[in-house]
């Protein structure tokens, strides 16, 4: 195929008359990869400076959805494309923008390319966004003031899972709005669609709750960071930093403008020391050690948690959530669970008085009672809820909660999916972009073990001895950065690239290709 776009373009390029650079669109080379790209043997298209971008009049979407084709343009040839709707008589020399219920799937599109006209067809506004981003990726990225020669072709295209996600952690260390803006803007470029946004950890609260301003006056700073691989020194310096309730606003509403959806994560009960250095009476009264102390990325664990017999934790932990979920309109609503050490639970006389009321036969389905409390909280506002795979330790699990499965390559969150619940896999082994990506002598210093590019790549999220039904409960795959190791942009940048690419065609291509 490869060969016949190559003759197409050599036979424009020899009855051009323009003088004008030219450079030619590679479809082969996007990624992820269009599912059926067929080549059709007619004259190409040529994106000119005076080619104009169509939409459907009184269409916000695609007229916006056209203004960002109009900029990836711009940014790769310099022209600035005029952006019009579309009327009887515009359409020659144009690029048109339609919605087609014909379309099958809600994010799928249609691309085809013939002498004079270019369709961007969808059955909805999501689906034409990534007919855009296909088309975006199959120019050059640096043409400047070249004219784009885009070969006759006839793309369809369609996600192979509705859930494509990357997962960024902001309590170790904290991003700039402008570095989120850009991590959402490289997601979309891949066409995923989940931004998992970890917000709260031991290490630093970083959402701004009006009704508890201390979260962020004292949660979001802590004194000193560790340095090293072992974080037994540190370095002295207070390090904070947290979003605004507006700055959040921003975010949601630049993110959606590129369909994707920022699901937030607020982490409970456990991973919570910086809520808890704040409001220290939401945790167990034998609690002594830690009050106040946020840890600065030092090794271990120190096992304080929310006290679970305390109705107090759960009232402060609602309000939290009301204030999240009226900043956040994701149907999903993140709520950890991972990793919450029960040493203080064991203890407290609260919360075994709580297992002894709730008939609760140990301190894993104390967890479990905590998650179902906050959980049927979440859907009591028509939301759904995700959480780690420890929800699965407990003998219950919440209703309808989505599982995160990361540990193994699927063991844990298949208990859920044995009972119904839908799940997403980030294995840590493979999609935790934290680990080294090559030899670890040459890799600047992040956590323990390798996961490469292949190995990405060569993950195929079904496994082959899982049941028919675990497939289709599998909504999607997510990669996960983790930031102890990050300080600043270009470490996770460092880490996240070129795996995102990797990620987004095991998430958006069907196996085979
Ligand atoms: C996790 O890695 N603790 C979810
Ligand atoms: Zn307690």
């Amino acid at each position: 195929m490869k060969r016949l776009i190559a003759m197409s373009v050599m036979a424009v390029a020899l009855c051009a008359c323009s003088t004008a650079k030219k450079v030619s669109a590679d479809y082969e080379n996007v990624i992820p990869l269009p599912q059926e790209i067929t080549v059709v043997h007619e004259p190409p298209f040529i994106i000119k400076k005076n080619t104009r971008i169509l939409y459907p009049e009184g269409d916000a979407l695609l007229k916006k959805n056209a203004e960002f084709l109009a900029g990836y343009i711009k940014e790769s040839t310099g022209k600035q494309l005029s952006v019009e709707v579309a009327e009887e008589g515009n359409d020659g020399n144009a690029i048109l923008l339609e919605t087609d219920t014909a379309v099958g799937h809600p994010e799928g599109y249609e691309l085809t390319v013939a002498q004079g006209k270019v369709r961007v067809k969808g059955r909805t506004p999501n689906g034409i966004f990534y007919g855009l981003q296909t088309l975006r990726k199959s120019i050059p990225a640096i043409a400047t003031g070249a004219d784009v020669i885009l070969p006759a072709i006839s793309i369809k295209d369609a996600p192979r899972f509705g859930y494509r996600g990357m997962m960024l952690d902001v309590g170790r260390h904290f991003f700039s709005v402008e570095f989120v803006k850009r991590y959402i803007d490289l997601l979309a470029l891949h066409n995923m669609n989940y931004f998992h946004w970890h917000l709260t950890e031991d290490q630093g609260w970083r959402i701004e709750i009006k009704k508890y301003p201390k979260l962020t006056e004292i949660g979001s700073i802590r004194k000193e960071t560790g340095i090293g691989r072992s974080r037994t020194e540190f370095d002295g310096k207070p390090y904070g930093g947290f979003y605004t309730q507006d700055e959040i606003r921003d975010i949601v509403k630049y993110a959606q403008e590129r369909f994707v959806t920022v699901i937030p994560e607020i982490d409970l009960p456990g991973h919570m020391l910086a809520a808890l250095a704040a409001y220290p009476e939401l945790t167990c009264p034998i609690v002594k050690s830690y009050i106040g102390v946020i840890p600065g990325l030092g090794g271990g664990n120190s096992g304080v948690i929310y006290c679970a017999g305390k109705d107090s934790a759960f009232t402060f932990l609602q309000n939290v959530l009301d204030e999240v979920m009226a900043l956040f309109p994701s149907r999903y609503i993140h709520l950890g669970g991972d990793e919450a050490q029960k040493g203080y639970w064991e203890k407290c006389p609260l919360c075994q008085a709580r297992m002894k009321n709730e008939h609760l036969d140990n301190e894993e389905d104390l967890q479990g009672y905590f998650m179902k409390r906050m959980s049927d909280y979440v859907c009591s506002k028509g939301r759904k809820v995700i959480g780690w795979d420890e929800l699965t330790n407990s003998s219950f699990l919440p209703e309808g909660v989505i599982i995160q499965g990361w540990r193994g390559l699927g063991t844990a969150a298949l208990k859920a999916a044995e009972q119904g619940h839908p799940f997403i896999m980030t294995p840590a082994r493979i999609m935790y972009l934290i680990r080294y990506q090559g030899p670890q002598w040459f890799e600047p210093q992040t956590y323990f073990g390798n996961n490469t590019l292949k190995d990405i790549y060569d993950y195929e999220p079904v496994q082959a001895d899982w049941k028919p039904e675990y497939a289709s409960l599998l909504m999607g795959v997510q990669a996960s950065m983790w930031t102890e190791f990050c300080n600043k942009p270009e470490d996770v940048d460092y880490l996240v690239f070129p795996r995102l690419a990797a990620l987004a065609e095991i998430a958006w291509t069907q196996p085979e290709k």
